[in-house]
């Protein structure tokens, strides 16, 4: 199933056709053909991962993307990658797709369970997937010589943190069996890193919402309890209502804050963790949000004001294990990459989450498959 990927020599040849003189395809059209570095990007057809996949190829990077499509789309993955079906926990498989006919320079794990009250309920699942799989994954890298590796982590590895903004040397208690999978994983990480020598980069992520501004891809993600892309249904129509849960949090309007990076930044922040890697840096665990946070109500009344009507919204008890406020402090990841986001803003978070539910839901209904989505 895995093949190697041609470059198409159009790009050069367009130069003939009136117009602009096509400098930028030229280049990335010779340094895919010089210089064509593979990355494997597990998870790749789920929202994350796709994201990162098409900044990869944007960046020059050959992809491979390697996704078993339990809760991910094929439709996602972008064109120009490889892909292979399949699961990241698969020894036999990653044994055949790492010895391929290309070098892979770095595996970017998204593949994972995301659900957190679903952790809590099945446990075993989630450490199955989140912990067994990955360490499969990670043998299969260092059998085959592939040192760098980035791990897509999450904020959920802090628990309830004293100190907000929170620091990456915070420290992690996290409260479901989901937090603990990650937290796992970034220890063993750090284990392999000191016994067989992987650079590695892990991400923590705070909430990551928002959509490809050029309408590439976006969340496809089945049962997302996701706040922005749950209102982004409820305003198309495709959820007929949603639930604050908890409004007496010690926050200014009691709603939970939480902050909200777009997935486009997120996914300029792997292209650079990568960068990092290739330039022989060392291991890092660095935090990505903005350092600055929104409530629900304040969330909700921008989906209001972006999609020009109002949302059912019922009011709530709180939920088991939700902190009042988690916010980065991010000042390592823009001190590290040089990461200077360009989405910092909620209006354009949710305009970007919200154009992409109205194509993704208007496709479904086109095709006469409306996602029972509630
Ligand atoms: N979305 C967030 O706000 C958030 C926050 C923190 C961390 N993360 C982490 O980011 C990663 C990606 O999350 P997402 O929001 O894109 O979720 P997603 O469900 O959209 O993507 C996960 C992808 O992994 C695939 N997958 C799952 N298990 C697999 C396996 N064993 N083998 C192969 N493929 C498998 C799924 O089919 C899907 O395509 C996850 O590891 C998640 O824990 C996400």
């Amino acid at each position: 199933m895995v093949r190697a990927q041609r470059v198409r020599p159009c790009a050069v040849g367009t130069s003939i056709l009136p117009g602009p003189f096509p400098v930028d395809r030229i280049r990335k059209g010779l340094a895919r053909i010089v210089d064509e570095r593979t990355a494997l990007v597990t998870g790749g057809a789920g929202y994350i991962g796709s994201h990162v996949a098409w900044a990869l190829l944007d960046a020059g990077w050959r992809v491979i993307v390697l996704d078993d499509l339990s809760t991910g789309r094929r439709e996602l993955v972008p064109p120009a990658a490889t892909f292979v079906e399949g699961g990241s926990g698969d020894a036999a498989l990653l044994r055949g797709v790492l010895a391929a006919e290309r070098r892979i320079e770095a595996v970017l794990h998204f593949a994972g369970s995301i659900v957190v009250p679903e952790s809590v309920v099945d446990p075993l699942a989630y450490y199955r997937n989140n912990v067994v799989g990955s360490i499969e994954l990670i043998d299969a890298c260092l059998a085959a010589g592939v040192k760098r590796f980035v791990f897509s982590s999450t904020a959920a590895v802090y628990g309830d943190p004293d100190q907000v903004p929170i620091p990456e040397h915070a420290p992690t208690r996290p409260l479901n069996p989901y937090g603990h999978s990650k937290l796992m994983i970034e220890q063993v990480l750090k284990d392999c890193d000191h016994a067989h020598r992987l650079p590695h980069v892990a991400l923590r992520y705070f909430n990551v919402a928002g959509a490809d501004p050029g309408g590439r891809t976006g969340q496809a993600t089945p049962k997302a309890t996701h706040l922005i892309k749950v209102a982004c249904e409820v305003a198309v129509g495709a959820r007929e209502a949603m639930e604050i849960y908890g409004t007496d949090y010690p926050t200014p309007d009691g709603t939970c804050v939480r902050d909200y990076i777009h997935v486009s930044d997120l996914a300029d922040a792997h292209v650079k963790a990568l960068e990092h890697l290739m330039a022989g840096g060392s291991s890092l665990t660095l935090n990505c949000g903005y350092g600055h946070g929104f409530s629900v109500r304040e969330v909700l009344r921008m989906v209001e004001q972006v999609a020009g009507r109002p949302l059912a919204v019922r009011e709530g008890p709180r939920r088991a294990g939700d902190s009042p406020r988690l916010v980065a402090e991010p000042g390592a990841l823009r001190e590290r990459f040089s990461w200077n986001p360009r989405h910092d803003d909620l209006r354009t978070i949710v305009t970007t989450a919200l154009a992409w539910e109205r194509r993704r839901v208007g496709a479904e209904r086109g095709a006469g498959r409306t996602a029972a989505l509630s």
